[in-house]
């Protein structure tokens, strides 16, 4: 058997129609760039999120880049971000001219977030990147309270979150602002890059909007050095009718991820994810941990036919890039540990019955 960590193309064969529907709209008027799909999108993504403002562009890293410049962090500001991420976390904050503040993982894959209260609590920081992993939220109230009473800028890199929510909450409702992804990847993933912005603040809208299109405000006068990081109408077509299946979708995927589990519950050196009872766990990612046995599973798995992938092989307190923002006493273990016991399974909606049974086959006859 053969099944890939990614299936796009079975994908785009369940949908084709509607999808080539939404192409021809969209060529059909002709508005490529800014057209109505761009503004519908925008509004479904206030009412998914349950914020007041949405601003759809480029991509995720784009967004955070924005959202950073529209909350003042300017050079020489120094930021929080987690260690265990993706890189475009970290990086929209040099970007910025900020400097990246990392800290450690703590419970369930997320940063440590007493670490980074206690940033906050010692002025050390002028702003916060919390980024929220594989789809499901951590508890960011305490976190968001300490940056509040603090004046520290928050904001949330739900890339991979959404959909999720945690009591019932959303990324953006008690930050700045809310970084979501449209990258092929993600669970309403365009067919090329795609990112937005969500926030209650209306000024911070209006500032990211017009960055996104060359510092240009509504009356069509240039105000500030901008960018030109639009979201194509047929992109924002495409997210909008996949943002139309995402319950039908994320159920499949908590279905898929339960099966896994419950082979994996079996199992006493491998732990899978732990799904908590007050957060709904959108699974982005389905990612195990599975001791010394990480690199002989991946390879028992890949001759099995199962695609599967590390998030993320190197922390980014090892990635050259990052290099000069580290003191030399910056330590980073459990990032570390994840980094060497981690191991993404093929995790969306499109996995059939009897895909899932040959990869939870194939966990059972691993030897452990
Ligand atoms: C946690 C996280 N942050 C940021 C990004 C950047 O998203 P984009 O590819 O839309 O720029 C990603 C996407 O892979 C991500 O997973």
């Amino acid at each position: 058997m053969n099944i890939p960590f990614m299936r796009l193309d079975r994908q785009f064969e369940q949908h084709k129609d509607a999808i080539m529907a939404l192409c021809e709209q969209v060529f059909s008027h002709g508005r490529v760039l800014q057209g109505p799909e761009v503004a519908n999108l925008e509004n479904q993504l206030c009412d998914l999120m349950g914020t007041t403002e949405a601003v759809a562009v480029g991509s995720a890293t784009d967004a955070l880049f924005f959202a950073l410049i529209a909350a003042g962090i300017k050079s020489g500001d120094a930021v929080a971000v987690p260690a265990m991420t993706f890189v475009a976390t970290a990086s929209p904050v040099i970007r910025a001219g900020a400097k990246p503040v990392f800290v450690d993982t703590g419970d369930n894959f997320q940063p440590d977030v007493s670490q980074l209260i206690d940033l906050v609590n010692s002025g050390s920081v002028q702003a916060v990147v919390a980024a929220h992993l594989y789809g499901q939220l951590f508890d960011i109230t305490p976190l968001a309270d300490a940056c509040r009473a603090n004046g520290i800028v928050l904001i949330e890199d739900a890339a991979q979150g959404i959909g999720a929510t945690y009591n019932g909450s959303a990324p953006g409702a008690q930050s700045f602002a809310a970084s979501l992804s449209f990258d092929p990847m993600k669970v309403a993933g365009a067919f090329g890059s795609g990112g937005a912005i969500v926030t209650n603040n209306s000024a911070a809208a209006e500032r990211i909007k017009r960055l996104r299109y060359h510092g240009r405000d509504k009356s069509r006068s240039y105000q500030e050095l901008g960018y030109n990081s639009q979201l194509a109408s047929i992109q924002a077509a495409i997210v909008g009718f996949k943002l139309e299946h995402l319950d039908e979708w994320t159920e499949r995927r908590q279905q898929i991820a339960r099966r896994y589990t419950a082979v994996l519950d079996e199992i006493s050196s491998a732990t899978p994810p732990l799904e908590l009872p007050e957060a709904r766990h959108v699974f982005h990612k389905y990612v195990l941990t599975a001791g010394a046995d990480r690199d002989r599973l991946k390879k028992h798995l890949a001759a099995a036919g199962v695609g599967t992938m590390i998030h993320y092989a190197s922390p980014l307190h090892r990635e050259p890039m990052f290099a000069e923002y580290l003191n030399t006493e910056s330590s980073f273990p459990e990032a570390d540990r994840l980094s060497r016991e981690a191991l993404s399974l093929p995790m969306y909606p499109e996995l059939d019955d009897t895909d899932v049974d040959h990869v939870c086959d194939q966990l059972t006859r691993f030897g452990w």
